[in-house]
């Protein structure tokens, strides 16, 4: 159906890419791998990132910075047990009153150092790149943007930031790094807290620890349990879960552990989450973009084609729809799930892969007379800033032609036999628990997992106290 669909497609977007190689191998220039010759395995900008990267201090409300909302326990996404008005919520509060809520669930940050920079490869489709929609090309441009974005830390501009940093203890760090004429260009310096907190994402082990049960298994310190190998097996086999199709179980380099992301993009058709108040036209917040002309949503979240991309050439009907693949590692930690968090559980999520076209009656809305409003998150016509590219014709279907049904898992119908039983789900899940970090061989009950990998029999101990 869509453009994205078919073994071509998905070979493509199988290749390794360079920088994976590059980062693998320790190369110079980017601060080395944290293992290398650096007196404390930071390099002084990555020390610096790593002060900033906890610093409220540069926040309008003077409470929030990067790890209030990638927390290091978590993988880098909230602390799920924190009280506050967004505890459980599928999108973060932030900006000056820490009121406003963002748009789409906190991704974690393990792993990321490994994605390339945004590009689309030979045959158009895109790759690498930041943001569940890749909007920033590199780590360092990313980090510039939370700290001027509205609904997050909230400065105005970068002179704002810039004006906050002038007061802050480790302003000679920053100052000796990249000299003080840099503070009366704003732009500039921004950028310069970007680069620092790159290197300090890149750099730190933190971010890729490679210290799950797996990560044991595969260097033959820990042993899987039957449940977890038989889950990894359906995970592999290209006529079950297929998983290992964009989430790939092997190391893409011979090198770098594997990283169950292939950093390509795909459209899954994940349900409209309405507890995201930008999803509910009665309660969005006056920031929402409107970027539909169907009549049903004034908004919709399409990934790679907007409304958050500012570059409009991308706005081609075959990929609009599209998220980041993300890695599967630490999984376990990162509910709920997908860009909207429409998921609480990996249970719920690897149901809906395997019987979103068996039973859409579990997962889309239902009607009176028992219709199903499938993939009711993509408007079912053309309109808004999304034109279709000259030369590509929109159909009547709209956008709905571009979720991949092509794809084992999700190539069935209502009738057929979904791709994976309730036992087999359970199996999966106890392997994808094994993705966690923190796992020690020697003291296999001290790391502490979530209810759900306790429920799939993965593991013992408890998450929280
Ligand atoms: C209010 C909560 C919040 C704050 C504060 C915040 N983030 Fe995020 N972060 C998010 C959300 C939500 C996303 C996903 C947004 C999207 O995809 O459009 C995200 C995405 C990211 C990504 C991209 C992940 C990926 O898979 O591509 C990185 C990297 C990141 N944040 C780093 C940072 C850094 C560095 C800071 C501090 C400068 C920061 N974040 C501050 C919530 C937050
Ligand atoms: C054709 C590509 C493709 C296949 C096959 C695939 N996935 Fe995914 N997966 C994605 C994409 C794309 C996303 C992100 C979607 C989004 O955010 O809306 C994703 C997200 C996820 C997430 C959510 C992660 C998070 O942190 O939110 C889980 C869990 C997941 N996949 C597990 C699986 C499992 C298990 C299988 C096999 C049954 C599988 N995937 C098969 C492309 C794929």
């Amino acid at each position: 159906m869509g453009t994205m669909t078919g073994d071509f497609g998905r070979a493509a977007r199988r290749r390794v890419p360079a920088l994976v190689l590059c980062l693998a191998a320790g190369c110079s220039g980017g601060g080395g791998n944290g293992s290398g010759g650096l007196a404390h395995g930071l390099s002084p900008a990555a020390l610096l990132g790593e002060k900033i990267f906890s610093d409220t201090a540069l926040s309008v409300s003077g409470r929030q910075s990067c790890a209030s909302c990638h927390v290091a326990q978590f993988a880098f996404v909230a602390d799920p047990t924190a009280a506050g008005p967004d505890r459980g919520a599928p999108v973060p509060l932030g900006g000056p009153g820490m009121d406003l809520p963002g748009f789409r669930n906190t991704p974690s940050l393990t792993y990321l150092s490994y994605a390339p920079d945004f590009y689309f490869d030979a045959d158009g489709n895109p790759n690498g790149g930041f943001f569940r929609d890749g909007r920033a090309a590199s780590l360092a441009e990313q980090a510039a943007l939370p700290f001027v974005t509205a609904f997050e830390m909230a400065n105005t501009d970068a002179a704002a930031v810039v004006g906050r940093l002038r007061g802050r203890p480790y302003l000679q760090d920053f100052v000796s790094l990249y000299g003080a004429a840099v503070l009366d260009d704003p732009d500039t310096a921004l950028r310069r807290i970007g680069a620092a907190l790159a290197a300090f994402e890149s750099e730190s082990a933190v971010f890729r620890p490679f210290s799950s049960k797996f990560d044991g298994w595969r260097n033959g310190q820990a042993q899987l349990s039957a449940q977890e190998l038989r889950g990894l097996a359906l995970f592999n086999d290209p006529a079950k879960g297929n998983c290992a199709a964009c989430h790939p179980s092997n190391s893409a380099d011979g090198v770098t552990p594997p990283l169950f992301t292939d950093f390509s993009y795909d459209n899954l058709g994940v349900p409209r989450n309405a507890a995201i108040p930008a999803n509910d036209d009665a309660r969005a917040p006056a920031y929402t973009p409107t970027d539909s002309a169907d009549g049903v949503h004034a908004y919709y979240d399409l990934g790679i084609c907007g409304p958050f991309r500012a570059d409009g050439g991308l706005n081609t009907a075959g990929i609009c729809g599209q998220f980041k693949v993300p890695s599967l590692r630490n999984v376990a930690l990162t509910a709920p799930y997908f860009h909207n968090g429409r998921f609480a559980t990996l249970q719920e999520a690897i149901g809906f892969y395997v019987r979103r076209d068996t039973n859409p009656e579990q997962w889309y809305p239902v009607a009176a007379d028992g219709s199903v409003t499938k993939f009711d998150d993509l408007p079912a016509a053309y309109g808004g800033q999304f034109v279709v590219k000259a030369g590509v014709v929109g159909s009547d279907a709209g956008y709905l032609g571009n979720v991949n049904t092509g794809e084992i898992p999700y190539d069935r119908h209502i009738g057929d036999q979904p791709a994976l039983t309730p036992a087999e789900i359970d199996d999966v899940v106890a392997f994808l628990c094994t993705l966690t970090d923190g796992y020690d061989p020697a003291n296999p009950s001290a790391l502490r997992l979530p209810a759900q990998c306790q429920a799939a029999g993965a593991v013992s101990g408890p998450f929280a106290n």
